[in-house]
């Protein structure tokens, strides 16, 4: 868990800095996710044309494809003022019924890690959610004293990596809940393009691919290689990114073509090496790669899962022919071509 806090603490960060300025601001900037943008406009321009805030929205999906972004996107996109908290930071139920009393009318709540509410405080937030109430009981024993306050109508978004951690209650009380996807080629191009282009770098079409293809789908990765391309290209070249300085560059960092890199080297050649291609269960997985199982969980395993090169199954993870093939590694029997698989992909 701490290290989960870790992770998304240091994205945070990354963003505030020099990743400030790549982040879209309006839904037009926001590249990608068509079906997303497209659902959310039709939802925001009724609630424009009804003079009501937006239903209540959940955002769910891997580290760094865009939650954040797109939570502030709709404030701006609604003309709202944005508060912004996370699941960890609200400790106890009084947190949250001032949070939601100084809410003015049309405020969007941005709660990030939203899975991280204690269950004290999850309830709260459920008759606020639905009819923009509050009561709460203070204090205890004779002293206890039940509070009943309105809340102004507000837009909660909530933004998780773990959707299966939300309580069914909490889920439930949400108007629309978007999934998002790992980006395909074309959106991770025109990102690389876009970032390139505040960066003010000069970049030719190989050099985007090489960038995109490399990036694991994910804007923030994205964001990250062409940072230290960039450096690259600009000690070891004449600044230009070309596919072959950005081959170059990544090839250092040690991003394969696929864009994996040490760690999930580490991890599917432990896998394959260890426990004959799995079952393997997270936490022993965990333990013999030194990485924590929040981290795999959230940040390497969904990637893999999207390559189709490692299936969450039952009895543990399990790794494919795919897997095998890519690192140049012997498939034991069972995964020689011809013999069915036996696990899908579905499993958590
Ligand atoms: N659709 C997009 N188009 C262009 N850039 C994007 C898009 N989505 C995200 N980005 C870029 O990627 C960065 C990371 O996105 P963001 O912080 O919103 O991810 P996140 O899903 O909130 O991640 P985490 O789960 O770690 O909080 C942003 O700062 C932005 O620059
Ligand atoms: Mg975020």
């Amino acid at each position: 868990m701490a290290n989960e806090r870790i992770v998304s603490g240091a994205a945070r960060e990354e963003d505030r800095g020099s990743e400030g300025g790549l982040r879209p601001r309006r839904l037009a900037e926001y590249i990608g996710q068509e079906r997303v943008k497209e659902t959310l406009t039709i939802s925001m321009d009724a609630a424009i044309q009804r003079g009501e805030p937006l239903d209540h929205v959940l955002l769910y999906g891997p580290p760094g494809l865009g939650k954040t972004t797109l939570a502030t996107i709709i404030s701006a996109e609604m003309g709202a003022n944005l508060r912004t908290t996370a699941g960890p930071a609200i400790e106890r139920p009084g947190d949250m019924a001032s949070l939601l009393t100084q809410l003015k009318p049309g405020d969007v709540l941005f709660i990030d890690e939203i899975h991280r509410l204690s269950k004290l405080v999850e309830e709260i937030l459920y008759p606020a959610m639905e009819d923009y109430s509050l009561s709460w009981v203070m204090g205890k024993g004779l002293q206890a004293q039940s509070i009943n306050l309105k809340v102004e109508p507000f837009t909660l978004v909530g933004a998780t990596t773990r959707y299966s951690m939300l309580s069914a209650p909490l889920r439930d009380r949400f108007g629309s809940v978007y999934r998002l996807d790992f980006y395909d080629e074309a959106a991770m191009q025109a990102i690389v393009r876009r970032s390139a282009r505040i960066m003010e770098l000069e970049t030719d079409e190989g050099g985007v691919e090489e960038v995109a293809k490399r990036a694991r789908g994910t804007p923030r990765v994205a964001n990250r290689l062409l940072r230290r391309v960039r450096d690259f290209a600009q000690v070891r070249a004449d600044g230009r990114v070309t596919r072959d300085v950005a081959s170059q560059a990544l090839g250092l960092m040690e991003v394969d073509a696929l864009g994996l890199d040490e760690v999930d080297h580490r991890l599917v050649r432990m896998i394959a090496e260890k426990y004959g291609g799995g079952p393997v269960g997270l936490d022993t997985l965990a333990a013999s790669t030194g990485e924590e199982a929040d981290t795999i969980m959230d940040v390497y395993e969904p990637y893999l899962m999207q390559l189709g090169f490692l299936n969450r199954t039952p009895r543990g993870r399990m790794l494919t022919r795919a897997a095998y093939e890519h690192l140049g590694l012997t498939p034991p029997p069972r995964l020689a071509v011809g013999q069915p698989q036996l696990w899908d992909s579905t499993g958590q």
